[in-house]
């Protein structure tokens, strides 16, 4: 009987995992469900505070975060030994110290593929709402500033014959342009570490510098990781090649973006809109500069925030969790 109990014991702790936020029930069930496995939980629509995270993956075998969670040597240190696997729930993986966490031979799930479509759709949903001015306009009806149709009013800028410029042309990227096409977009340009000409050919896209991309385009897209390359990219430079006419969307990390370069471009005129669904921090103050400006439209992180999207985030996170925890190959494993 203390064999035994000691067996059960042992499997439990082999099972442990703490899961950092409330998350869509479908994954929770994965994990509650699965045999062995004993879920600890911060169970609140917010962050956990650093205290309880350090203080709750102690001892933990496996962890469930977000990408708010900045998992880094001092959570790794807290967690100690045990922690073998991170399940992220999220495609993008820059909170997470890598280096570290390979070099403690911690195996990481993410969550690829899954939201391609709802972020790539909320991307084309942003820049047609940044292009077509359509906050500012619905404001105008509430605001009584709607008097008449006026020739003059309310113009933006349209797809039909434009050239869009993709900075990071991967699942995301490709989803975007793939949507973007069929609106008459004349010339799709994209710029990354290297060409792609079997995934360019299907948007007859072609491989540019990141200074042509911002000179040519009248549309730039930025669907990249963030990556110490991909770091504070669009900056003064960037902006003042850009054309007056033209529309700047960001759905990858707020990093990627000078966020004070973007508001003297916006504010000067140098560009013409900007639409971000990410930002520096997250939320962004509310009193932000950028907030002020009429050509800017700001959302707050919701790329992939669709049900269903959310929900099968949820259950691929547990279930890559669960296969790392087991020795057994993640449904989605980032490779280290
Ligand atoms: P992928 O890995 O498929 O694509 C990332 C792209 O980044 C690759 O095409 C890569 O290009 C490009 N890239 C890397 N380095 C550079 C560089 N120096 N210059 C230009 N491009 C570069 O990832 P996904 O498409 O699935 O996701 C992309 C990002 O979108 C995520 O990392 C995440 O940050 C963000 N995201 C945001 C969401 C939101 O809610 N707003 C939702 C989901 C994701 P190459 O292959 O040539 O290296
Ligand atoms: C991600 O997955 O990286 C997004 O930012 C949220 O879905």
């Amino acid at each position: 009987a203390v064999a035994g109990a000691r067996r059960g014991a042992a499997v439990a702790a082999a099972m442990s995992v703490f899961v950092t936020r409330r998350i869509p029930a479908e994954g929770l069930r994965v994990l509650s469900q699965a045999s062995g496995c004993r879920v600890q939980q911060w169970d609140s629509e917010e962050p956990v505070p650093r205290a309880e995270l350090l203080a709750g993956v102690a001892g933990t075998r496996g962890l469930l975060c977000l990408l708010s969670d900045r998992i880094d040597r001092e959570v790794l240190d807290a967690a100690g030994p045990d922690l073998k696997v991170i399940s992220t729930l999220s495609v993008g993986f820059d909170h997470l110290a890598l280096d570290e966490i390979k070099k403690r031979g911690i195996r990481v799930g993410y969550t690829p593929d899954v939201l391609t479509d709802a972020t790539a759709e909320l991307s084309v949903a942003l820049l047609l709402s940044t292009c077509r001015r359509l906050p500012e306009a619905a404001e105008q009806v509430k605001s009584g500033g709607w008097t008449t149709w006026k020739p003059l009013w309310m113009c933006g800028y349209g797809l039909s014959d434009s050239t869009v410029g993709i900075i990071g042309l991967g699942r995301i990227g490709q989803a975007v342009a793939r949507r973007l096409k069929p609106f008459g977009v004349r010339k799709f340009l994209y710029t990354g570490s290297g060409p792609k000409p079997e995934i360019a050919a299907e948007f007859g896209a072609e491989f540019v510098p990141l200074t042509r991309l911002a000179e040519e385009s009248d549309f730039v897209v930025v669907t990249c990781a963030l990556t110490p390359a991909t770091q504070g990219m669009c900056n003064k430079d960037f902006f003042g090649r850009m054309k007056k006419t033209s529309v700047f969307v960001n759905t990858s990390r707020g990093a990627v973006v000078n966020q004070e370069d973007l508001y003297n471009a916006l504010a000067n005129g140098q560009i013409a809109a900007a639409g971000l669904d990410v930002t520096t921090p997250e939320p962004l103050p509310t009193d932000h500069p950028l907030l002020s400006l009429k050509n800017c439209v700001i959302l707050p992180h919701i790329g992939s925030a669709t049900y269903a999207t959310r929900s099968t985030m949820a259950v691929l996170a547990a279930n890559n969790l669960l296969a790392g925890l087991r020795g057994e190959p993640m449904p989605h494993e980032l490779k280290l």
